[in-house]
């Protein structure tokens, strides 16, 4: 199956607009003249979303993503954003369900179902992202764990709406530790997480879905992680912070 690597950028709460001007410029330049045939994200802070339109101008390569969505539509909400919100930025994508989100903002696998479902009424494509804490995986819960985030996240959610979401398995003790995990157990789980997919949706369907990997990746180890079967992507917080790392992310994971 020919699925379309996907390079996303999570800056999470860092760079604000004037840094994000100063990113994109830097970044603009290296990729200027290269063919670039994975797709290119870059989900900022809401703040600087506006800077990020333009500063990539028209026609540029690289797409635009928020980092997260309220599930309601208007309101008294205070601090959140809405779908439509993001629609009018030019937004392409939504990363939903991150473990930050689950486990410091306490979101449910009820909340990241309503959140996904919200994102496609506004036609965005959700980054919906699962994994497991170390000491799940080490007590023999890791397939429990992640088949019930996959399955109570996904709740009611349309087949025609699941080719539009991508899935990023992000095992948490990988996020921000420089523990990587292996490329091995990584295509393992991933296959595992096409398998639960396959299941809800069918053959056909998850076997066009891109899962990305996400947890200290880095431009020496994307090659590997990219080389597996099930892996079709990455999402990437630290090593996306700089231009050049983020570029050399693309380049080493597209080359494999
Ligand atoms: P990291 O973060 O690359 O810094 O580990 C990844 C993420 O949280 O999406």
């Amino acid at each position: 199956m020919n699925r379309k690597l996907i390079f996303a950028a999570n800056w999470k709460m860092n760079k604000g607009p004037s840094e994000t001007e100063d990113f994109v410029k830097s970044f603009l330049s290296k990729i200027q003249g290269q063919s670039v045939n994975s797709e290119m994200v870059i989900a900022p802070p809401f703040v600087s979303l506006a800077k990020l339109v333009e500063a990539l101008g028209t026609n540029s390569q690289v797409q635009i993503a928020a980092q997260n969505c309220s599930q309601y539509d208007a309101g008294a909400y205070t601090g959140e954003v809405s779908v439509l919100m993001l629609r009018e930025f030019f937004v392409h994508y939504v990363i939903i369900g991150h473990s930050e989100r689950r486990s410091i903002y306490g979101e449910t696998d009820e909340v990241i179902n309503a959140k996904i479902k919200k994102a496609r009424e506004a036609n965005l494509k959700p980054i919906f992202c699962i994994g497991e804490t170390l000491e799940e995986r080490e007590s023999g819960n890791l397939e429990k764990v992640l088949r019930t985030q996959v399955t109570e996240g996904l709740k009611g959610v349309s087949e025609k709406d699941m080719l539009e979401t991508v899935v990023a398995y992000e095992p948490v003790w990988a996020i921000g530790t420089g523990v990587t995990a292996t490329s091995e157990q990584a295509q393992d789980t991933h296959a595992f997480v096409r398998s639960v997919l396959k299941d809800l949706y069918g053959e056909d369907v998850s076997s066009k879905i891109r899962i990305q990997y996400g947890g200290s990746v880095k431009p020496g180890n994307a090659a590997e992680l990219m080389a597996c079967p099930d892996i079709d992507g990455a999402l990437i917080g630290g090593a996306a912070l700089d231009p050049q790392s983020f570029l050399e992310v693309i380049q080493n994971g597209s080359a494999s």
